[in-house]
């Protein structure tokens, strides 16, 4: 059983993570400054686990607030770091707010462990850094390449300064690079919260089904695919927070063979955005209301994963599909809108 502090805790991702640990008999802590989710989620974490996490409301840009959570916690064995500004198009409006959100936290946080001596650190991190790969499926060795938003680039930079604070202060560092997060938890409890217009693509399509958007557009389906429309890993909310749960483990169990490891978590398949519209379809038994349209800065035709590393050497691997994701999400989605 271990402590650990799970920042952005109450965040789609950290949420799950947070039911994880605790099915895994470990105290996740949490920190969250409420500014992408709601309270709420505290207790449905809890009535998912019948355990409430301890939760401190604050910012981690706040340095007296970071001295006291840590003076009020000596115990940590390790830290989960959720907590960023994830917009991709906000972040090109706002790239300072983005650069300080991000970064800040992070070195505020490095600071803190270093001073604790606390010496275990799960990193959030994003295949955004792959960028256009030359080569698929994406192994953890493609080349980094110059981020095309400002909020790829806090992502960079983070593995970077935590490269850099790895080797001067002895940390041991796992950064998880996400392919697609999708679904919800299969209670329902938790979920994607719908915070303004969703800009990523499985919200969009379940707000549509649920009537709170009029149609989905799909940016574009004259790519080179199989079928023109864009290729991504979508991978389960549930499969990510369990990786989370064994990358700590490794860690705090001194198993890992570098101060700083890289992972891919993916599931190793790419499907099309219509493909997924299709195997909505297919689970929810709702016609889909999407037209085509233009293309969307920025997009890359196919991201996919090469998952053997994590497999092979975290010890990990995606156990639900798309259709299960899908199904999660829409049983989510009917439960937010009490449907
Ligand atoms: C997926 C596909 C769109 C919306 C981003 C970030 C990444 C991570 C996940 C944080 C693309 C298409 C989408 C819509 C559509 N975020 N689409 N209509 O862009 O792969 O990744 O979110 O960690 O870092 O870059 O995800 O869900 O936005 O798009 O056709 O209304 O769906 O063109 O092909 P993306 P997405």
């Amino acid at each position: 059983m271990a402590k650990i502090l799970v920042t952005g805790g109450l965040g789609f991702i950290g949420s799950h993570t947070v039911v994880e640990l605790q099915n895994a008999g470990h105290e996740p802590v949490i920190v969250d400054n409420l500014s992408n989710t709601t309270e709420d989620v505290l207790d449905r974490i809890t009535s998912i686990t019948q355990q409430k996490p301890q939760f401190y409301k604050g910012d981690l840009t706040d340095r007296a607030f970071i001295e006291k959570l840590f003076d009020q916690n000596t115990d940590f064995e390790g830290i989960i770091h959720f907590a960023a500004f994830k917009a991709v198009g906000e972040s090109v409006e706002k790239p300072l707010e983005y650069y300080h959100n991000n970064i800040t936290s992070l070195v505020y946080l490095l600071q803190q462990m270093r001073d604790n001596s606390i010496d275990n650190f799960i990193f959030s991190s994003s295949c955004t850094v792959y960028g256009q790969a030359e080569k698929l499926p994406i192994t953890e060795e493609s080349p980094v390449v110059p981020a095309i938003s400002p909020y790829g680039n806090t992502k960079q930079i983070g593995e970077e300064v935590l490269q850099d604070a790895a080797k001067a202060h002895q940390l041991n560092v796992i950064a998880l690079r996400y392919f697609n997060p999708i679904g919800a938890h299969p209670s329902a409890q938790i979920g994607e919260l719908p915070l303004g217009v969703p800009l990523n693509l499985v919200p969009f399509v379940t707000q549509t089904a649920a009537g709170v958007r009029e149609q989905l557009s799909v940016f574009g389906n004259d790519y080179p695919t199989r079928d023109g429309t864009n290729v991504r890993d979508y991978i389960h909310v549930v499969d990510v927070a369990k990786a989370h749960v064994v990358a700590v483990e490794r860690l705090v169990a001194r198993k890992n063979q570098e101060p700083f490891e890289v992972f891919n978590l993916g599931t190793g398949t790419g499907s099309t955005v219509l493909e997924v519209i299709q195997a909505f379809e297919k689970v929810s038994g709702e016609k889909l209301n999407y037209k085509i349209a233009e293309r969307r800065s920025g997009d890359v035709v196919a991201a996919y994963a090469d998952t053997q590393k994590a497999n092979k050497i975290l010890g990990w691997q995606a156990e639900k599909a798309l259709e299960d994701a899908m199904r999660d999400a829409w049983r989510w989605e009917k439960k937010i809108r009490n449907k």
